[in-house]
């Protein structure tokens, strides 16, 4: 090697180490500012009485109900402490103390994810003697399940079983209801002893653009998925979110029920890309939402759209560990914005499909599962360029209807049983995303045969398990 070479290769590794400091530094950042907002409300001295506020919340409902209710405490000088249930040990309860709770409920009347340690820690403790704490309990639900707030409900009663005194019957809440938090509101008040506490403050929705769509699965035997690119209205710039993140959509057909979608890119792409399936109602008529944005509303044509921090489904401190992306259908959405938000941080986002992975990134695995390559394999071209240098190390598009025997993602996931192993040993976290129903219920149980019960629950306890699933 010529000298002049060994410079130039020193310079860029010298720039690279530099970038990956920058990274980290921000990074860092980041993390106290959050530090920052926390520490904001716990108690000014040690040792001072404080108010428990537990969230249990797996999409971030509860999450922002919650971190209102400690900010309305601490504003009328109730000292509170912040968390998710999940993280709450019996021995961090104290007589005397008071427990707020919201919580939404999941799956078919299931707990909330992030609640998992909690039911298992603590609602399993037939012992637990709580006489000496005072409760209240908000519950998140949708009247259209059967189980309706089966989480909340179930939370109450095990905290009446249990000796727990109410502050306030339970309140439940059917789709954002804003009589039903109100309510809340007012109990805060009374408890609080005040009489002004600010009005709630629900994020606002704002004015968005769709710019372009692109039909991407012609000749599909499923229903038509779209590429959808939003930016803001002319004049508006474009806000912050993080890989993992929501948004939801004001709907003009279904007045005060906005729909939920998972995000599919970073704010480096400049706009927020969605993967939107047509679902079809019973009647045989377009789903009311995603019939409007994959049809009825035009190219240039405007919506009502407000961004959700999804603090579940991010990248948390997992970003320097390899990820193992798990998805169907238009799950895809949410792996793709962690694909490009790994690139993104690398520096790469755009020339990933040309630049080999250095090794100071940690490589991703992806599994996902449609019905026929010919037509279902969304994103094919960028993916596969990703994989042919290495930002994926491991790629596994999993055809159902290719062959005879249905073949899905759990079944490629248990063919890969001891590269899954060796993965997780290895510091993975695991990223669900897609139906729950379909898939990530059939996932779950999967890699719980793999990694046995108790390693998954401890990942999911440290934030290596995060699933966006619907
Ligand atoms: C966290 C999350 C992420 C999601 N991500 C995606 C994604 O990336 N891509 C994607 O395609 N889908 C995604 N979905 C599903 C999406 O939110 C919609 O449910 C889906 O598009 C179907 O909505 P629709 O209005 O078209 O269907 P509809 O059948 O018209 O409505 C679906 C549901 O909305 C309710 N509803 C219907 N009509 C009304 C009404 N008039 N008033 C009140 N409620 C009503 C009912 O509960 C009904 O079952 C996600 C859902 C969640 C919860
Ligand atoms: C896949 C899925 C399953 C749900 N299951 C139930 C249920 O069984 N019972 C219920 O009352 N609500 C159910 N809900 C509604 C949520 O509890 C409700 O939307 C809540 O506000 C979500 O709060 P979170 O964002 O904090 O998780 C479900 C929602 C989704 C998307």
């Amino acid at each position: 090697m010529r000298a002049q070479d060994l410079v130039d290769a020193l310079l860029v590794c010298g720039v690279y180490a530099a970038f990956c400091g920058w990274i980290a530094w921000s990074w860092r950042r980041q993390q106290q500012a959050a530090q920052q907002r926390a520490l904001a409300l716990l108690p000014a001295a040690p040792g001072q009485d404080f108010w428990w506020v537990c969230h249990a919340s797996q999409t971030g409902q509860a999450e922002d109900i919650a971190t209102q209710t400690a900010q309305l405490l601490h504003q009328a000088g109730v000292p509170v402490r912040l968390q998710s249930l999940g993280q709450l040990r019996a021995g961090d309860l104290q007589p005397g103390q008071r427990l707020l709770c919201v919580a939404s409920t999941y799956g078919e009347g299931d707990p909330p994810d992030s609640a998992m340690p909690f039911v298992q820690r603590l609602m399993s403790d037939a012992a637990l003697d709580l006489s000496q704490l005072h409760v209240g309990v908000l519950a998140l639900g949708d009247r259209t399940y059967t189980q309706f707030c089966g989480f909340g409900r179930a939370l109450a009663s095990w905290l009446g079983e249990r000796g727990a005194q109410p502050l306030f019957d339970p309140i439940e809440v059917d789709r954002n209801d804003a009589a039903a938090l109100q309510q809340w509101r007012l109990q805060l008040a009374r408890l609080a002893g005040t009489s002004d506490l600010p009005d709630w403050q629900a994020p606002a929705f704002e004015r968005w653009q769709l710019q372009a769509r692109r039909h991407l699965n012609p000749g599909s035997q499923g229903e038509p998925v779209h590429h959808l690119e939003l930016r803001p209205a002319p004049g508006q710039a474009l806000p912050n979110w993080q890989a993992g993140d929501l948004v939801q959509l004001e709907v003009p057909a279904a007045p005060g029920a906005p729909r939920d979608y998972s995000i599919a890119s970073v704010p480096a792409d400049g706009a927020v890309h969605l993967l939107v399936r047509r679902t079809r109602r019973s009647d045989g008529s377009p789903g009311l939402a995603s019939g409007w944005l994959t049809q009825a509303l035009e190219e240039g044509g405007g919506l009502n759209l407000r961004l959700r921090a999804h603090t579940g489904f991010r990248i948390g401190d997992n970003d320097a560990r390899p990820l193992i992306l798990i998805g169907n259908g238009t799950g895809l959405a949410g792996l793709r914005a962690h694909m490009r938000g790994r690139l993104a941080v690398a520096g790469h986002l755009a020339d990933a499909d040309r630049v080999p992975r250095p090794a100071c990134v940690a490589p991703m695995w992806l599994l996902f599962g449609e019905r026929q390559s010919h037509c279902d394999a969304y994103y094919r071209e960028e993916i596969e360029a990703w994989a042919r240098q290495g930002w994926l190390s491991q790629l596994d598009w999993v055809f159902s209807r290719d062959q005879a025997e249905r073949r899905y993602v759990q079944h490629a996931l248990m063919d890969a049983a001891g590269r899954l192993r060796v993965w997780v040993l290895g510091g993975a976290a695991i990223y669900v995303c897609g139906s729950l129903e379909g898939m990530a219920a059939e996932v779950d149980r999967t890699l719980g045969e793999i990694l046995g019960e108790a390693l998954l629950q401890q990942l999911l306890a440290e934030g290596r398990y995060r699933r966006d699933v619907y």
